[in-house]
Order: C-alpha cells, then structure tokens, then sequence
C-alpha cells in the first residue's frame, strides 16, 4: 500500500505525463461550438477571424465554402463560379472513369479549356452543411436509463427518424444525426446535397500521385495531389439532375487564395470531414489494436503485398491490373505499421493506464461515483481479455487472410445470389430480385475479370490460408480446410488447383455461362463450388463463433466507454474534450511546423521543386518519375508569379489533427484564405487515431503556389486561376497583373478582398 504521500506523488506523475501529451494543438472540434470552446485560444495562438467568421448561420461563412466531396473526401469551393478543389486521390474513381487507351487522363491529365468540356459524374455528390444544431433532448430526453443498450438504439432510431423528418420536410435539405462522445450528445446536421459535379482538371500521375506507395504517409513530400471539380446548379441555384441547362452554382462563400507564403510557427486551421478516430479507448483497447490487430494485419497484408509485386514486376499486364488494388491494400498496410510504431514510441498502453489509476482513484472518493463507475475498468479488462483469446485474431484473419483471397471474397455474392434462390423462386418479387442480383453479377463480371489474375490469386490462396492454418486456434479452422489438410501429399499449391479448377468462379467464361443457367441450376452449380463451399466453411465459423461474441463485447464496451468518458469529462472539470471522428464537420488548428522523427532527425516544414526534380533522378524508382513539361519548366525557371524568392514551395508540414476523410480539405491561414490543400499524415504520426502527439503529429498538404503553378503554368489552364479570387503578395508585384475591385457578391461576405486580374490573356 501506497502511504498518502506516495500516493500524491505518484498521482502528480500522472498529471504530467498526461498534460504533456494533451497539448491543445489536438482535437477535431465541432464549428457550431468553437465560439464557446474555441475562439479565444484560436486568437491567442494568432487567428485573426471570430468564430463567427468561421460557422454561423445568419452570414455566410467559411463553412459555406466547404463541402463533403462523394462519401469519403473533402474539397472547397475556390470560385464565385462553384469551382472545387479536392484531391488526386480523391477523384481518381472520377478521373479513371473518364480514361480509355485513346484517352488516357491518368497518364496525361485532363484539362477542361471551357465550361463545354467539363465531364459530368454520375453519381458524384457535394454536400455543404446549412447549419448544425444540438439534439441531445430530443433524441435522448424521453429515454430511461436502464433500457438495454439494444432497447435504448431501437428508441434512438425512432426519435432520430422523427427529428429528421421534422426538420427536412417539406424542404430539398437532409439531416444527418450522430452520436457524439458515445451517444452522449446528439448532432444533426442539415445538409444541402449537389448532384451535377463536373470534372474540370487533373494532373497527370505523375504529378497527382507523385511518389506513389514509395512516398505515402512520408515526409519529404512532393505530390501533387489534386484534381478540380465544378459544381452545377439548377436556374435557382438549388442542387438538380445533371442538365446541359444547369448553371456553375453561385456559392455563398469561396476560398480566396493566399500567394503570400507560409512560415514556420504560423497559424493553420484545417475544415473538413474526418471519418473516424478512437481517442478515449481504455488502454487494454489500445493494446488489442497495438499488440494484436495491426500486426496481425500487417502480417498478412506484408504477405500478400509481397506476392502481387512479385507478379507485378514480372508481367506488365499484371502491373496495370493490380496497380489500384495494390495501391488500396498498402495505403493502411503501411498506416497500421506507423501506427503501432507509433504507439509505442509513445507508450502509450502506460499512458492510458496512468489515466486509468487516475480515474480509479477518482472514482473511490465518493460512493456516487463508485456505483456509478465503479465496474467501468473491470469490465472493461474482462471484456478485453475475451477479445484478446482469439475473438480479436480471428476476426482479423478472416477478414483480411480469408477474404484477402479474391475467389473467396468474389464468392461471397454468388453464395448470396444460392442463398436468395434458396428461399424461393415463385413470387414475382422474389423473381425479380434474383434476376437483378443475376444481372448485377453479369454487368460486373468484365470489370472484376479485366484486373483478375489467377495465378497470382492462387499464390495469394495458397500464402493466406496457410498462414491462417498456422496462426489461428484449431477451434476456429474451418471444416473444409481441416479436411483438405487431410489429404494425402496435401500441399497448399495442390489444394489451390484443387479449388481453382472446377471452380465455376475462376474465369470470365465461366462465370458468364453460370449466370446464363436456370437460377435452379445456377444454385445447385454454385452450392456444390469448392470456391462457394469453403467460403461457407469460414463463414460458419466466423458468424457462428466469432462474430456473436464480437458484437456483444462491442456493444457493452461501447455502454462502458459512454460511461467512462462521461466520467472523465467529471474528473477534468477544465479539460476541454472533442468528440471523436465521426464523418461530420469539423475544425482543427495548430501551426505550421516540422519534426523530428528520430533524435538525430529534424525536417524542414516545406518542400520545395528542387527536392522533386532531386528525387526523379533515382531514375530506378518508376514511383519518381516527372513529365518533360515539368522538368522544363524548372530548368527554365518559368514560375511565373508563383515562386517565392525563385524558388517553388511544393509541400508543408503543420500540426492540425487530421485523419482519413480530411483528404481535400482546405488548410486556411489566420485571415481565412487558402494556403494549402490537406492530403495525408506523416507516417510517425499516423498513430493520432487512437493517441495525439505534438511532437510528431503533423499533417502533410500541397501548397497553393505549387497548385497554381500546375494549373497556369504546367496545365495552361490559367483560365481557371482568373476565376479564383488570388491574392498576390503585395511585396512580389506580378508584372502581368493589375490591380482591379471585384464587388463580390454576397453582401455580407466576410472577405472584401481586391481581386487581381490578368490582363494579357
Ligand atoms: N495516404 C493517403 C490517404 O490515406 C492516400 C494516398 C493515396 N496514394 C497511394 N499511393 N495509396 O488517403
Ligand atoms: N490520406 C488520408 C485521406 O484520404 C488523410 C489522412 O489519413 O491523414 O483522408
């Protein structure tokens, strides 16, 4: 036992490990709430606006310039034209759709030189936020507290349906409610969706992918990482159909850009849509992911990495078949590696435990308290320790070992379609739903085949499941492969061929003449497919064993983390807390600064031409290679006013809390112009999902001059740069602009800025 001194002092240790790392450069804050939370240290730290200026309802704003690109990204509207200013990789569906062999805009870039030729996407949606609004009463107020937590959802839903319902009805606007703090708060959001996006430019990749999976999550950086969309508006300016008839949409707020150059210390806030962080897990959660899940997958995926390339280098076929998914499977490969790194780094297991003696003992002071919180971390550390005995493993492995495997997870559709026509072919309901999911799989059989190879497949096969029979418990190996180990001279390359063979799956002819059958037919082929049958085989396991207990466990870890949280906002009285992630509206700030990532490391904040054309030297590195006009143009210095003393910024490093979905969005300076375009994290501080820290925590954007100088200079789209509202720096006179008052639109625009016109074009 700890004698009362001892105890103060070890407490006082806690609290300054912990203020160390809490530093307030950290957290996703929401808009409508920076007025109360927010604004004075925004100020402090050198913000020249008001919160106002940023999230208000009754003038436009900043946040009226911000929008979530599709369901994944970020962009901002950089026009009173509705120009929009996104991501390479955030368009890159968009940009491919576009490609043909004849045509190739991801090799060349695209370039709309009028409005004419802008490219529409179906499907493509932005969404602004019209305003926010606290509904923690309405959805909770009528809620008793010891329902269980399946009770408490299902009243959730209702009242959630019910206050969407009246806020949108009768208008074209939709409402997005989410729990906030793990269902302490609710938040909704009313939403106003464009549906005509157009594309208007993307470099080429060697410039938007710029150093590839080479350089991801890295710093030094070089990417160019955009592409320019448009959005498109019916005659009232309200969201429509794609129409030749609609117009570039008028927004109430657009970005004006900043070419007067950043410097280390200054202040950045970053708006847009981070999707989904995990910051107040207990630390046997951060050990689950740090010691079990991320190896785990890394395990795999270093495996199945290491086969496709393999495949890639030796056939140029199988290179440009696997180049995205390739691409997709090392993006978080390489994330959960820095991750874990990252934790450890920061040991953070010991901080959270520290927090934990912290809250125990907080907790012990009161007898409120303890029935209130008292089961809390024992729960917790039970409820972990089952997740940890092979629930946590062999979730991991089937998902990415078992599925990793293309048959198996293509397979996963076919064994739907056996199970519809299982359930009945008689109704005309049910005929006409199994002849869309036949259809379904006709019309997207040539894409999936067009990138498949199967000998790469099967190598993949034979590695995972292997790996899968080593690593996980004899109770949770599926029949079908205890039974193929069976066999004699069982080899995993033998069982491959075994289940490619007959496999009705495993070819474009194949599968087409399957889907041509009876749907009789077509169940009874497909129940009796090796490929179908042992993804059935890992199917029982997984639902019947793992994912019952998986769900469970989450369900009452998600009660005892409300709990928690709610606790430890009692214990920090003065601590102020953010939300986690949750794909909603958000507003992070911090400075421009670099890092160090090792003790004899220190990096610069910016990047700049000369280190890109540096870097395309290693001509052995296909990830660095540049176009000749780019090249040219650095020989021949042609910067046009984009350079700042001769030389051209590229990329640079700030400490705003970002995760995947803040990709696009803009990084504004203190008087709320655009100096940068967010695109990734440093790999050392990729693990900010789980635990933030100011020393290495940085996120990575492409600077404005860069991206003008691309579009003017490189793209010769300076059309569109004309249609920005840029504003030069007054100490760097442009010999080829002058000086001319715009009245901007809106009348109650935050930002009279003076627009500066070309005149010679
Ligand atoms: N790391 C970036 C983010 O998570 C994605 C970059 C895409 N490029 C790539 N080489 N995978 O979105
Ligand atoms: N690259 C990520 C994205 O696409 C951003 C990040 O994870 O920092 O959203």
């Amino acid at each position: 036992m700890l004698n009362p001194k001892q105890l103060f002092l070890v407490l006082l240790l806690a609290l300054c490990s912990l203020s160390a790392w809490a530093r307030p450069d950290e957290g996703m804050w929401l808009p409508m709430l920076l007025k109360q939370l927010n604004e004075t240290d925004m100020q402090k730290k050198g913000m020249r606006l008001s919160a106002e200026d940023i999230y208000s309802i009754n003038k436009s704003s900043l946040k009226d310039a911000i929008v979530q690109f599709g369901s994944g990204c970020t962009g901002e509207i950089i026009s009173n034209q509705g120009l929009l200013l996104t991501n390479h990789h955030c368009g890159y569906g968009q940009i491919q759709s576009h490609s043909s062999v004849e045509n190739d805009y991801l090799t060349k870039g695209f370039w709309a030189m009028s409005k004419e030729q802008e490219k529409p996407n179906p499907g493509l949606t932005a969404t602004f936020i019209v305003r926010m609004e606290d509904v923690t009463k309405q959805i909770l107020g009528d809620i008793p507290s010891n329902l269980t937590e399946a009770e408490r959802e299902h009243r959730i839903t209702t009242n959630i349906k019910k206050v969407q319902y009246g806020a949108t009805n009768g208008t074209h606007y939709g409402a997005i409610i989410r729990p906030f703090f793990y269902g302490t708060e609710y938040y909704m959001y009313i939403t106003e969706t464009f549906r005509d996006i157009r594309l208007v430019g993307a470099p080429p990749e060697s410039i938007g992918k710029f150093g590839g999976d080479t350089d991801n999550w890295m710093w030094p950086r070089h990417t160019g990482d955009f592409s320019i969309f448009r959005i498109y508006a019916g005659p009232d300016n309200k969201p429509a159909d794609y129409s030749t008839n609609n117009k570039p949409y008028t927004p109430k707020h657009h970005l004006p850009i900043s070419l007067a150059g950043i410097k280390e210390g200054d202040f950045t806030m970053v708006f847009g849509f981070p999707a989904r962080t995990t910051e107040y897990l207990p630390s046997q959660g951060v050990s689950e992911i740090a010691e079990i899940s991320d190896p785990a997958k890394v395990k795999i995926r270093t495996m199945r990495l290491h086969l496709l390339e393999q495949d890639m280098l030796a056939d140029p076929k199988v290179r440009i078949q696997y180049a995205a998914k390739y691409a997709s499977v090392s993006n978080s490969h390489k994330r959960w590696i820095g991750e874990m790194r990252g934790l450890k780094k920061l040991d953070a297991i010991a901080k959270k435990q520290d927090l934990e003696k912290q809250f125990a003992h907080w907790v012990s002071q009161e007898t409120g308290r303890k029935s209130m919180y008292g089961h809390v971390l024992p729960h917790f550390e039970q409820n972990y320790t089952i997740l940890a005995n092979d629930i946590s493993l062999t979730r991991d492995y089937y998902q990415e070992a078992a599925l990793g495997v293309e048959l198996l997870s293509y397979a996963q559709s076919f064994l739907d379609l056996a199970e519809l026509i299982q359930k009945g072919y008689q109704t005309e309901q049910q005929k006409a739903d199994i002849q869309t999911q036949i259809k379904g799989l006709l019309d997207a059989a040539p894409a999936y085949f067009k990138n498949y190879n199967q000998a790469t497949d099967k190598k993949v096969f034979a590695s995972l499941l292997e790996m899968y029979a080593i690593d996980i418990a004899y109770k949770y190996q599926p029949e079908a492969l205890k039974k193929a180990m069976e066999a004699k001279k069982f080899t995993w390359a033998s069982y491959a061929d075994k289940v490619y063979g007959p496999s009705n799956l495993a070819s474009l002819e194949k599968v087409t003449a399957l889907l041509k059958l009876s749907p009789n037919a077509i169940k009874a082929k497909l129940l009796a497919d090796p490929a179908v049958t042992l993804l059935q085989s890992f199917n029982n396991v997984y639902q019947e064993e793992i994912l019952p207990v998986y769900n469970q466990l989450t369900e009452q870890n998600t009660l005892l983390n409300r709990l928690y949280l709610q606790g430890l906002r009692e214990m920090q009285k003065d601590k102020k807390f953010y939300p986690d992630a949750n794909s909603t509206l958000r507003v992070s700030y911090g400075k421009v600064e670099g890092y160090k990532p090792s003790e004899d490391v220190t990096y610069e904040y910016y990047t700049t031409l000369e280190g890109l054309i540096e870097k395309s030297g290693m001509t052995e590195i296909p990830d660095y290679r540049i176009p000749d006009k780019l090249r040219e143009l650095h020989l021949k210095k042609d910067y046009g006013p984009y350079a700042i003393n001769g030389k051209m910024p590229v990329a640079f490093l700030a400490s705003n809390h970002t995760t995947g979905g803040n990709s696009g969005s803009p990084v504004i300076n203190a008087k709320g112009e655009l100096v940068g375009l967010n695109f990734d994290r440093n790999w050392e501080g990729t693990m900010s999902d789980i635990m933030y820290d100011p020393e290495r925590v940085r996120n990575i954007s492409l600077d404005v001059h860069y991206l003008l100088f691309l579009i003017d200079k490189f793209a010769g789209a300076g059309h569109l740069v004309q249609e920005m509202n840029v504003i030069y720096p007054s100490s760097q006179p442009d010999p080829v602009v002058k000086k001319e008052s715009v009245e901007i639109k809106h009348k109650d625009n935050i930002f009279k800025t003076k627009k500066k016109v070309k005149i010679d074009d």
